[in-house]
């Protein structure tokens, strides 16, 4: 056969085979110099990716941690993260109007106002910018999360009953009677993770023998400890007959709100027992205090982990054109004053 082919190559005139020798040479050359180029574009594409970060809480760990964390995969992957503010509506939307004048081609957003969602996905397109959301899932006009941007986040329900779960194992190794028992439940229901998440704790409460007669909503007009701090306060005022108290909320930060008030009003650490969610530096600090205070514990869940990962997630989709799964949901541990040293190395917080 090969010399077939090779007798085949002789009756070629000796010109004719020169030139197509020289026709392959120079392609292979052309071939050689593109994939080169091609080579040298790419990676000049990955070290041109700028990406925003724009959180609704920007001084909080748990916040603060999240776009460490993105901006550290970012120096590690060769791209440039933008950490940005989006307090209320009008931040995020000149956030993104920056970010586009920086050249970026997405960003991560947990936004202030899930509401906000259809505005900012438009904004969005119209820079022909990518967007995913992390902790709080974009609502559309129809109050149904919107499932075409990629989300990450909690898995609200579960975390939630894991609170409930510990904290009526507390309440059991402390012996409190159920009756002698109120809960401080700090809703926020405008915004579904946190619903999800009080919801949770409400149920495994009750499955566990709570008294639903004696949940107390205090519903907080953001996510932090002062709007959790004024609304817990009348709560306690207006029901001082219970002996004990449980708090909880969508994130520690509020936990951390109603304990405080609880100690305001004069209520006794050992008479309080509030459990959080997040495991962050305001949970951090609290278990550092020498003497236990009615902050008993936080479901821990890595910041890092969302951070890293949406931030990743973003990236692929802008670098692989990969579009990031539809929702992801991350899971928590319990930490309290015992294990939280070592949860938070595990959780690489
Ligand atoms: C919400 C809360 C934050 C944090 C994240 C985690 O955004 O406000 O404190 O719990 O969810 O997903």
């Amino acid at each position: 056969m090969t010399c077939t082919s090779s007798d085949n190559n002789h009756t070629l005139p000796v010109e004719l085979e020169a030139a197509v020798i020289n026709f392959l040479k120079s392609s292979l050359l052309v071939l050689g110099v593109a994939s080169f180029g091609m080579g040298a574009g790419s990676s000049l594409a990955q070290n041109d990716v700028k990406i925003g970060f724009i959180v609704k809480k920007p001084e909080q760990a748990w916040f603060i941690n999240e776009q460490d964390a993105a901006s550290a995969l970012g120096e590690q992957k060769g791209f440039e993260v933008v950490r940005l503010s989006g307090e209320d509506g009008q931040q995020v939307l000149s956030a993104i109007d920056n970010l586009n004048s920086q050249g970026a081609q997405g960003f991560v957003i947990c936004p202030p106002d899930v509401r906000l969602g259809p505005a900012i996905a438009n904004r969005a397109q119209q820079y022909g910018m990518k967007v995913v959301t992390v902790d709080d899932q974009f609502l559309g006009p129809d109050g149904e999360p919107m499932a075409e941007v990629p989300h990450l986040g909690m898995s609200g329900y579960k975390i939630g009953r894991q609170v409930g779960d510990a904290i009526a194992k507390e309440m059991k190794a402390r012996g409190w009677e159920p009756q002698s028992v109120a809960a401080l439940r700090i809703s926020n229901n405008e915004l579904p993770t946190a619903k999800e998440r009080t919801d949770g704790a409400t149920d495994a409460l009750l499955d566990a023998g709570f008294v639903s007669d004696n949940i107390f909503d205090a519903p907080q007009q953001n996510t932090d400890t002062s709007s959790a701090f004024a609304a817990a306060s009348p709560i306690f005022s207006k029901n001082g007959r219970f002996e004990h108290w449980v708090i909880y909320a969508l994130n520690e930060e509020s936990v951390l709100g109603g304990v405080r008030a609880s100690e305001q009003y004069g209520l006794a650490p050992d008479q309080v027992i509030g459990i959080g969610i997040n495991g962050s530096g305001a949970a951090f600090a609290e278990f550092s205090r020498q003497k236990p205070t009615g902050f008993y514990g936080t479901v821990a869940v890595s910041s890092t982990m969302h951070g890293r990962q949406s931030a990743d997630n973003l990236y692929t989709w802008i670098t692989e054109d990969k579009q990031p799964p539809a929702n992801t949901e991350t899971t928590g541990t319990l930490m309290t004053r015992d294990n939280w040293e070592q949860v938070r190395e595990d959780l690489g917080l």
